[in-house]
């Protein structure tokens, strides 16, 4: 008999429901997991969505107030898919009553908000689970096998790429994600961070950087009413866009590597270009999200004009044999999610962390806070976990 698990989901925009769609088909592709989560309750500030949300996916209980879920001894589990300012707020909440959280990036606004999460998952004896969810596509984490073995042979650097043009429509909303209060850093918080993590799950960590950064759309209409994802709001008041668009930036990594992380959000013609290029002495591996169940390696002994090969990945790669019986089936973006929520709830089952955890959002966020001092000191910096 598999023991059920009560869940609630603070936040019915687009991560709010992607996590509640993979608690819904966990099981799925998961059968032997030792927990079937249960929709308890749904927290949503919009008039309406959580009872929508409830309809569809079938909650039992619905509030306005998310800090009715932290009194609800029916709730064992929370996802935490709010805006960023909120993240601290509810993470340290959600741990302080005992419960394991499921966070979506970049946990907070700052380092100080990652660790305050951190510190209170910690003490409380909770699982934490992160939605660095890139690092769960079977072919990065064939990647990092193949450089850890040193198929590659010593990397010597690194370009990672997250191009976007969620926010390249000039009508695009004066959402959260624009006001450094409830936003944070912009496209840092946004993309970024997931470029640092997987900088970080690739080839360890950075130990100083040089950035620079921009915001190419300046302005943007005020929405007149509630918004989720990357609404439109054509006619509305202009207000200013208060965090960066772009950041360009320089790596070194403490084995000596050098890198390059770029990442956009206002690229016109780019849609989820996110991607890395590994460069070691003796080969290469290359993946891209758009073809995210590929990945290209070169390896071998020839270093000139050595070819490229493309590997489809299969069952023995990742998660990919709890989705598809073969390779060349595509996964997709989604399904990263069902492995996030496989993840977290065997943690929370087995009492052990799997996939990304809070120490890994707390990296993350000290390299967003590097790339911010290095930004306004026009200096190289070092990072400090
Ligand atoms: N891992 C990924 O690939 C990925 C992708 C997108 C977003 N995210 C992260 O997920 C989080 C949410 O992003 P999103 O795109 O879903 O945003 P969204 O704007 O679509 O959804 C946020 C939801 O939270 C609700 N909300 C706001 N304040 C609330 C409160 N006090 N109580 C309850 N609900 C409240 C909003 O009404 C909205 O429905 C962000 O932290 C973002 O960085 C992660």
């Amino acid at each position: 008999m598999v023991d059920a698990l009560g869940v609630a989901v603070v936040g019915f925009g687009w991560m709010g429901r992607v996590h509640t769609q993979a608690y819904a088909r966990v099981r799925h592709h998961y059968p032997r997991l030792a927990l079937r989560p249960q929709l308890v309750t749904v927290a949503e500030e919009v008039p309406g969505r959580a009872e929508e949300a409830a309809d569809q996916f079938g909650f039992a209980a619905v509030t306005r107030d998310w800090r009715e879920v932290v009194a609800d001894p029916r709730v064992r589990a929370v996802s935490i898919t709010a805006p960023n300012f909120l993240h601290r707020e509810i993470g340290v909440a959600m741990a302080e009553a005992g419960k394991h959280i499921w966070i979506e990036k970049p946990v907070g606004l700052t380092p100080q908000d990652a660790r305050a999460v951190a510190d209170a998952v910690a003490e409380a004896g909770v699982q934490g689970t992160v939605g660095f969810n890139y690092r769960n596509a079977p072919a990065v984490e064939t990647a990092r096998d193949l450089i850890a073995a040193g198929e590659i042979g010593a990397v010597t650097h690194v370009r990672i790429r997250l191009f976007s043009d969620y926010a390249a429509h000039p009508d695009g909303a004066l959402s959260w994600r624009f006001e450094r209060e409830r936003g944070g850093s912009g496209v840092l918080g946004d993309l970024a961070s997931h470029g640092a993590d997987l900088a970080r799950f690739l080839l360890g960590d950075i130990a100083s950087l040089t950035a620079d950064t921009a915001v190419f759309v300046p302005e943007r209409a005020r929405p007149s009413g509630a918004t989720a994802g990357h609404s439109r709001a054509a006619g509305g008041a202009l207000g200013p866009v208060e965090n960066e668009d772009y950041v360009n930036c320089l790596l070194r990594f403490a084995s000596g590597a050098r890198g390059v992380l770029e990442a956009c959000r206002v690229s016109v013609g780019e849609q989820n270009n996110y991607g890395f290029e590994v460069h070691g002495t003796k080969g290469a591996v290359f993946w891209d999200f758009r073809r995210m169940n590929e990945l290209r390696v070169s390896r071998g002994t020839t270093y000139q004009d050595q070819p490229v090969g493309t590997v489809y990945v299969g069952p023995g790669d990742g998660e990919f044999g709890a989705f598809q019986p073969g390779a060349a089936n595509a996964m997709g973006y989604d399904d990263l999610k069902v492995v996030e929520a496989y993840r977290f709830l065997r943690s929370v089952a087995e009492g052990i962390p799997y996939g990304a955890t809070l120490t890994d959002a707390v990296h993350s966020a000290t390299v967003l806070e590097a790339m911010t001092r290095s930004a306004q000191s026009g200096s190289w910096v070092d990072v400090h976990p």
